[in-house]
């Protein structure tokens, strides 16, 4: 990795663009960094009790000795967080503690943090600037750009929310040190995905590195959290609003997002999506567009992550195709696939997407159904 990488998104065209820079050890230097990016009264640094113990209160008490008045604010860790209470308990103890519209929030995190701490930020005083500080894998590699902000609803995940572009983002690689091996694999998924879309050297570098990057080797954590950044932020720079090139992301979500719906979100997503890149590789290759042996080359990048090829035990082939109808991303009611071409290669075709056979579909969840594959469940490990 060099030295420091600085990597700037142009928010399409509308909203400023933001810089994220990414250097080991660069959380020891905030005060400095924000001066550049934001002027406010004063910063609330809002993080979920675990990582606050790690990184945040390091980062608040940083802040405020570098002159920049700060207050941590944290809630519990995981998903179960990310709802309008915890929005609101957080806005009421900003209030209560009288920060104003001349306040910033500074998010230290993983994704749930960053959506909720980025919602109330994009809510505070009708909207008060933002930097992200991300701390999983999934963070810097995923949630932390591309501007999306927002918490989940009883009726879904992700329901209520908006787009609130950060000032800065702040990404030290070093964090991921901390990180669960099990969390690891989440964010990993992930850079497999960007890869498998859009970069045939970076997938080949991938199996390489992602053992590193299990056994939290800082080199080759920051290899990967920077390319995978650069192809993410030149994805979204084109397409903020995700109607044109951002579906090429989408890649593995079609049948990752109807597995996570048929185990009723009990799976991590990086789990369902690793899976889903594989099976929608294997449709694909039954369609004549991928290229055979597209979905053995992912089926073993996703063994080297310990996370699963197959359906866990006793999920229905035909509750998964259900599923995928139900895709809010799907076009008159018909679910819409990615499909490679060949690995790093995204077939082309007429919006990046493409309605598939159900017929085929059914074919390839049922070849891996009733199996189980090493570490099948996938279970997140320590939340
Ligand atoms: N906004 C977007 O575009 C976007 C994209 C992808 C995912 N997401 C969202 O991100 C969320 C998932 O993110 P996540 O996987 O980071 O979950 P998370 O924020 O719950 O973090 C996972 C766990 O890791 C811990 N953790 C984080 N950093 C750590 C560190 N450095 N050391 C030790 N422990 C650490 C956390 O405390 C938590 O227990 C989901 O809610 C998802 O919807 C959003
Ligand atoms: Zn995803």
């Amino acid at each position: 990795m060099l030295l420091e990488d600085t990597i700037q998104v142009q928010a399409g065209g509308r909203a400023r663009g933001y810089p994220i820079r990414v250097r080991n050890g660069i959380r020891r230097s905030m005060p400095q960094l924000i001066s550049g990016h934001v002027k406010a009264h004063r910063y609330a640094v809002i993080a979920d009790e675990r990582v606050a113990e790690l990184y945040g209160r390091e980062i608040a008490e940083g802040l405020d000795g570098g002159g920049k008045k700060a207050r941590l604010f944290s809630f519990p860790p995981g998903e179960a967080s990310k709802t309008r209470e915890e929005w609101a308990r957080l806005t009421d103890a900003m209030l209560e503690a009288r920060f104003g519209r001349d306040c910033a929030v500074v998010a230290v995190g993983g994704g749930v943090t960053g959506d909720l701490a980025g919602f109330v930020a994009a809510t505070f005083m009708r909207g008060v600037p933002f930097v992200q500080v991300p701390t999983s894998l999934v963070a810097m590699i995923d949630s932390s750009v591309g501007g999306k902000t927002g918490v989940d609803a009883p009726g879904g995940k992700n329901l209520v929310g908006a787009f609130h572009s950060p000032r800065l983002v702040v990404v030290d690689p070093e964090v991921a040190v901390t990180l669960p091996r099990g969390e690891r694999a989440q964010g990993l998924a992930e850079a497999v995905k960007h890869g498998a879309v859009l970069d045939p050297v970076y997938l080949a570098d991938l199996e390489n590195d992602i053992p590193c990057v299990m056994n939290g080797e800082v080199g080759a954590t920051g290899r990967v959290v920077v390319r995978s950044i650069e192809i993410k932020v030149g994805v979204v720079s084109k397409d903020e609003r995700e109607s044109g090139l951002r579906k090429v992301l989408n890649f593995g979500h079609t049948l990752g997002h109807a597995v996570e719906a048929a185990a009723d979100y009990s799976l991590p997503h990086g789990s369902c999506v690793a899976l889903g890149m594989v099976l929608e590789a294997e449709v694909g290759e039954k369609m004549g567009i991928t290229r055979k042996g597209t979905a053995g080359t992912l089926a073993r990048m996703v063994s080297l992550l310990d996370l699963p090829t197959d359906l866990p035990p006793g999920m229905d082939p035909g509750t998964v195709l259900a599923f995928t109808h139900a895709d809010k991303k799907g076009r008159a009611g018909r679910p819409r696939y990615v499909l490679l071409s060949q690995p790093g290669q995204v077939a082309a075709s007429e919006d990046w997407a493409r309605d598939v056979p159900d017929e085929i579909v059914l074919e390839v969840l049922a070849q891996h159904a009733g199996r189980s594959s090493g570490g099948a469940s996938g279970a997140r490990e320590g939340v």
